[in-house]
């Protein structure tokens, strides 16, 4: 369900470029005026848009009458609200709203940049052995990465922050609305201007960030044995409505990252005369980007490393 509302928003154009972004009294424009045809998609999609919220929800409900609900963000919170006292209309709106929105922001942000690390892992070989050199240092290929070691993978981190930095799966952000008049660099913006955040572009400044199209994780290195640029920060927004999935992101993203290194071996496919074909550096781009196709090998390190992640 969520992956088709996806879709359906992807319809939609880019965020900010809609005619209510830029008009936004047209909201008010009913469905049946000619040439409103914004309002008559969001009359065809909206009940898709409401069972999604509804759907899992009440299931949640229903499993805690039942007794056979599991720890989830949504039974914890009904929890928490249930011993508060009784629970009101508007708090049903607010954690249906929220547990919607985490998947909506969190799967396909998370799937897109774990694409981008494929695709950039088949291109870089050197840099995946370099990664897999450290995680068996510290792992000795007997067991699976943890997040306690994480100071001890200063390379394989600075390679998880260089796949956030090198192609940002939201490389134009989200718009924001200046809240009153500014000037920046000598230009004024009035209050209510939409604002557009290039962070592809700040992530690829090359007065921050040397050579900034080559994947390099050593720039996130400190001094002498890196260049200790900025960590890409800006891949999850600015101020009040900064990405609030970001230590979940960047947490569940280094777990995926390292585990796949330590027991993984990521390979381009062969042609009949066994020559590497490279997926081609290609992009969808909708809501997130993320790579066109991303044919490869993956395959166990060893029988040993299999065994590790044979459960
Ligand atoms: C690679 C992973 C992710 C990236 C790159 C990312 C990036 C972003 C960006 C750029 C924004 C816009 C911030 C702004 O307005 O300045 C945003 C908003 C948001 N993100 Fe993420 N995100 C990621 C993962 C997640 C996860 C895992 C969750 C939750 C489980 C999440 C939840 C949200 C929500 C709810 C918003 C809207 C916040 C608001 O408007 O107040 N994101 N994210």
């Amino acid at each position: 369900m969520v992956d088709e509302l996806i879709s359906i928003s992807n319809g939609l154009g880019d965020m900010g470029t809609s005619i209510i972004d830029v008009i936004p009294v047209l909201r008010h424009v009913p469905y049946w005026v000619p040439g409103a045809w914004y309002a008559k998609y969001a009359k065809k999609y909206r009940p898709k848009a409401k069972s999604l919220m509804d759907g899992p929800f009440e299931e949640v409900q229903n499993r805690i009458s039942l007794g056979t609900a599991e720890p989830c963000y949504l039974a914890n919170e009904l929890e928490t609200l249930q011993n508060k006292g009784p629970i009101m209309e508007h708090d049903f709106r607010r954690l249906k709203m929220a547990a919607f929105q985490l998947y909506m922001a969190g799967g396909e942000t998370t799937s897109s940049t774990l694409m981008m690390f494929l695709l950039v892992m088949v291109h870089n070989p050197h840099i995946q052995k370099i990664a897999q050199k450290e995680l068996d240092e510290v792992l000795g290929h007997k067991r699976l990465p943890d997040f306690e070691d994480k100071d001890s993978l200063p390379y394989v981190t600075a390679l998880v922050n260089e796949v956030f930095r090198w192609k940002p799966v939201i490389p134009l952000g989200v718009p924001h609305t200046s809240m009153e008049d500014d000037i920046y660099n000598n230009m004024f913006i009035p209050k209510g201007t939409m604002i557009i955040p290039n962070q592809r572009y700040m992530l690829s400044d090359p007065s921050t960030y040397h050579d900034p199209q080559s994947f390099a994780p050593e720039r996130f290195l400190p001094r002498p044995d890196g260049y200790g640029e900025p960590l890409p920060t800006s891949a999850f927004g600015f101020g009040r409505r900064i990405c609030p999935g970001k230590q979940l992101a960047e947490g569940s993203i280094w777990i995926a990252i390292t585990s796949i290194l330590s027991t993984f071996d990521i390979l381009p496919l062969r042609d009949g005369e066994g020559k590497p074909v490279l997926p081609t550096m290609e992009f969808d781009v909708h809501l997130t980007v993320r790579p066109k196709s991303l044919p490869c090998i993956i395959r166990p390190r060893t029988t040993q490393h299999a065994s590790l992640i044979e459960i």
